[in-house]
């Protein structure tokens, strides 16, 4: 571990970059390196210029690479199931290299020496990846999230917190998988699928589409629904 902290901008403002922002207060990057956030990038207007639980928001994403040229890492902290694809869209537009981005493991997760966690990715507290298993770039994995043997997890994936995933499950990116959904064995969740909250994931669940329940199936809008959309 080095001397003074590195300067750590978070590409977001709302829930998930608060959380980074305390995950960080209690620990360094995966690096070993202490960071210091130092600030926060928001596309809100209204957000420029205040602070968030006492970090400023310096302006929008568009001044990222500004602050990576000053030798600030970034971390990009914006995705919600409403968005799902909303931070691969960001780090796609930014452009930038793997290095020019934050790494953040908390102490409290553990991962085997065998498994790799992609540049800009956040492990939150008590993430287990037990044994050989591949975390891409940008992945979100909120606390108690265990990912099993053989696991592989494509960029910018989501997990909400206490998602599992048994053996040689593949997740594409950007996906989204609600708090507490459980995903069998060997199966596959297609890029940009979202699994609703404390679904029980069976079969496979294809690119893009929304399944929840247990066990998951495809939501489809119900009737009602129907009706006042048609009026
Ligand atoms: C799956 C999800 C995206 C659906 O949201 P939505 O499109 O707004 O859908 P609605 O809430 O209108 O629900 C549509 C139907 O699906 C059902 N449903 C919604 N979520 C469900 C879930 N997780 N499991 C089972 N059924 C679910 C609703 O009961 C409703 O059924 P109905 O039509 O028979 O009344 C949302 O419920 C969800 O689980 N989001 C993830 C939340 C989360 O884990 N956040 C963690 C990070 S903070």
């Amino acid at each position: 571990m080095s001397g003074a902290p590195r300067p750590l901008v978070v590409l977001g403002a709302g829930g998930s970059a608060r959380e980074v922002v305390q995950l960080l207060r209690a620990c360094p990057d995966a690096a070993g390196e202490p960071v210091a956030v130092t600030g926060l990038l928001d596309d809100d207007p209204a957000r420029a210029g205040t602070s968030v639980d006492g970090v400023p928001v310096l302006g929008p994403t568009a001044a990222a690479a500004e602050h990576a040229g000053r030798g600030a890492l970034l971390l990009a902290c914006v995705g919600s199931p409403r968005d799902p694809g909303s931070r691969a869209r960001l780090t796609a537009r930014l452009g930038l290299p793997d290095d020019a981005w934050a790494t953040v493991v908390h102490p409290l997760a553990a991962v085997s020496p065998d498994s790799t966690v992609g540049a800009g990715s956040v492990l939150h507290a008590g993430v287990v990846l037990t044994v050989a298993v591949t975390v891409g770039r940008h992945v979100y994995a909120m606390p108690h999230v265990v990912l099993t043997h053989d696991d592989e997890v494509a960029d910018a994936a989501t997990f909400g917190a206490g998602v599992r995933l048994a053996g040689g499950v593949s997740v594409g990116a950007a996906a989204y998988l609600g708090s507490g959904a459980l995903v069998r064995e060997h199966r596959r969740i297609g890029a940009g699928a979202l699994v609703g909250m404390g679904s029980v994931v069976v079969r496979d669940v294809p690119p893009g589409q929304t399944w929840a329940g247990n066990p998951a199936r495809p939501l489809t809008p119900s009737p009602a629904a129907l009706v006042e959309a048609s009026l």
